[in-house]
Formats: structure tokens, sequence, C-alpha cells
């Protein structure tokens, strides 16, 4: 098969990683029979200091007309003193809304033989850690009413968490569907102790889950929740919640596997149509050094041949020469232990592509 793939590699060490994850393409390309074509564009601060903005309409445009998005990252210290609409962040936000990806799945998984860079005690990580977060990317606090007033207690900024069932609906069916895959066991995450959204989150969810009743479902207010994921995070398969304590539990998720450099996330619409990205940030204090981890990247190309492609075999060959590399001890500088000896981006993404 022949797919289209738009590559926006943006800002800080975006570009190194993306390069590697397109090296592995190739390479599962020659592998499997399928043609990678590959057009890469500009957002985020590069996009601004070119075009003054950070998601020009040209680069929305070549997004559409392709099959996926692989995304580097975003931001830097240069654009920081932005404000909000103008910052490269909202080409991310602007990404995820014109192509409605609503779900967000970040897997964190720790690798046996990086059990030594989880911060966690023994007794807690050889329990091991495999979840899958899936966080709603397109409603909630991000995307509710939000503005400035002065009221009676003076000047005054607001952001409105506002969900609809439909919505949801939608970020449920993908959790549940995903949890019918793993260990059946979802835990939906909210804060219907304080918040009327989250009462309403909850109510939903308890009348979707009698459609599933082979599916374990826990609920848990974000604050324990916070607490339970570095207590014992073993007891966690899928995660469901909305944006934003999805975007902090996935943060605090990553952490306790050793390294964010090592996951990829997926963004998806109901077509499948789909956004895959590290989840680390841009790392402007380690950018053009060459010591980047493209573990993230690499793996997240692998969850777009997955989700988006249904190549699943192609998907797991990636995974596996992931693993293969680890164990036999390849490190890029963020998971290497003091003293050890480490590869470089690039060097990381040969070793990988190798063992494809
Ligand atoms: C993420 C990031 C983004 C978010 C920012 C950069 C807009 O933190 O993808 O988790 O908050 O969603
Ligand atoms: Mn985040």
């Amino acid at each position: 098969m022949e797919y289209n793939i738009a590559l926006v590699p943006g800002d800080g060490i975006g570009p190194e990683v993306v390069e590697e994850a397109v090296k592995v393409l190739h390479k599962i390309g020659e592998k499997f029979g399928h043609k990678f074509n590959f057009k890469y564009t500009i957002a985020g601060g590069a996009a601004i200091d070119q075009f003054g903005e950070p998601l020009p309409k040209e680069t929305l445009d070549i997004c559409k007309e392709s099959d996926a998005i692989i995304l580097g990252a975003v931001g830097g210290y240069k654009w920081d003193h932005m404000p909000l609409d103008k910052r490269p962040e909202k080409a991310l936000l602007g990404l995820r809304y014109a192509f409605g990806l609503y779900a967000n799945l970040r897997p964190a998984i720790l690798y046996k033989t990086l059990k030594d860079a989880c911060p966690l005690k023994d007794e807690i990580s050889d329990k091991g850690i495999d979840i899958m977060v899936v966080r709603e990317l397109t409603g909630g606090i991000y995307f509710g009413e939000k503005g400035r007033k002065e009221t009676e207690k003076g000047k005054c900024a607001y952001d409105t968490e506002l969900y609809s069932e439909k919505e949801v609906k939608r970020i449920l069916k993908t959790a549940f569907e995903i949890a019918e895959k793993r260990s059946k066991k979802v835990t939906s995450i909210d804060k219907a102790n304080v918040l009327e959204s989250s009462l309403f989150w909850r109510e939903i969810v308890n009348e979707y889950a009698k459609d599933y009743p082979h599916i374990e479902l826990n609920h848990m207010l974000a604050d324990n929740a916070t607490m339970q994921l570095v207590r014992d995070p073993s007891q966690f398969d899928v995660i469901v919640t909305t944006n934003m304590f999805g975007d902090l539990l996935s943060d605090e998720a990553s952490q306790i596997t050793g390294s964010i450099g090592l996951l990829p996330s997926a963004s998806l619409n109901e077509d499948n149509f789909g956004m895959f990205e590290p989840i680390h940030g841009s790392a402007p204090d380690i950018a053009g050094k060459g010591i980047a981890n493209p573990v993230a990247a690499i793996l997240s190309a692998a969850m777009m041949l997955k989700y988006s492609f249904m190549l699943e075999e192609e998907s797991k060959t990636i995974e596996n020469a992931v693993e293969k590399a680890l164990e036999s001890g390849h490190r890029t500088k963020d998971i290497a232990g003091k003293g050890e000896k480490f590869l470089s981006t690039s060097e990381m993404g040969d070793v990988i592509a190798g063992l494809l």
C-alpha cells in the first residue's frame, strides 16, 4: 500500500526525533512492501518565525491531504512571552481541533530492562506498569469559553469546563473498546465530589458501562489518582479521563516508566485519522545536541501503523525492535546509568532500524 504522511517536525528536539521515525518507517516499508511518502511542513515556533503564525493555512492543507500526521514537538523559551493564541502550542491545539482528534491514547509501559530508571521502590515497580491513558482531547476546559472580565472582585479571568453527553460517550467508546483487548479493566477519573461536569461525566460512564458487564469499572477522584499512580501503578489498566486531568496524569504516568523520552501518543478522530507524536515536549535545553531519545517518536510511528493504517504486524515489528534494542543494553543519555556509555539520537535510530 501507499501512504501519504505529513511531517510536522516543529521545534527543539522535534526535528531530530522525527528523522529517526522516518528512518524506521522507510525500513518497514522496504520490509513489508509499503510506500510511505513524506511531506515536510512547518508549525509551532518555527512557523511563527517564518510566517508570523503558529499554524499557517498551508500546513493545515498539507495535513488535510495526508493519511496521517507525525508531529515532533512545538514550543520553546523564545516564544514563551507571547499571548496564548499566538504561541507555538496553539498549533497543536489547532491541529487537534481542526481534525476533531478527540481520542488521545497515551500508553505508559515500564520495560523490564529499564526497571532501574523507574523512580519508584522495587517493591512497587516489580509489579509492573502497563497503563493506557485515554484522554479526551478536544473538549473540556481547554476549549471551553474563556476570557477576562471585571466583576465585583475586580479584574478576573476564567476558563470553562464543559462536556456534552456526546463527547463523553465517544471517548468512553474508545476506552471500553481498548479495554476489551487488554485486561478488561477501566478506571474513570474525575472530580465528582466538587465539579458538576464531573458528576455528569460519572453518570454517563455508569450508564455506558451497562453495555460492558464483563469489564471491571472503577471511578477514582483525580487527586487520589495522582497518589495511587505512585503508590501502586499496577492497579491501573485503561484510564479514561478529561482533557485536563489526562494532561496531568499522563505526564505523571510517563515519569514512573523511567523517561518521558520513551512514550508515544496517538490522537484520533472518528475515522481513525490521526496525529502521532511523542508525549515529550521540545526540550529546548538539549535541542541540537543529538542526545534526545528517539524512541517515543519511533513508537509514535508504530501507533500510526496500528491505529490509522491497521498494519498491526508492522507496528508490532517496530515495538519488538525497540524492546530488543533496550534489552541488548542500547541507551540514550536520558536512560543511561551514571557513567554508562550512551548513543546519539541517530545511532539509536540506526540500532532500532537495524533490528527490524
Ligand atoms: C500535551 C501538552 C499540550 C497539552 C500543550 C503543549 C498544549 O502538554 O500534549 O500534553 O496541554 O495538551
Ligand atoms: Mn501535557
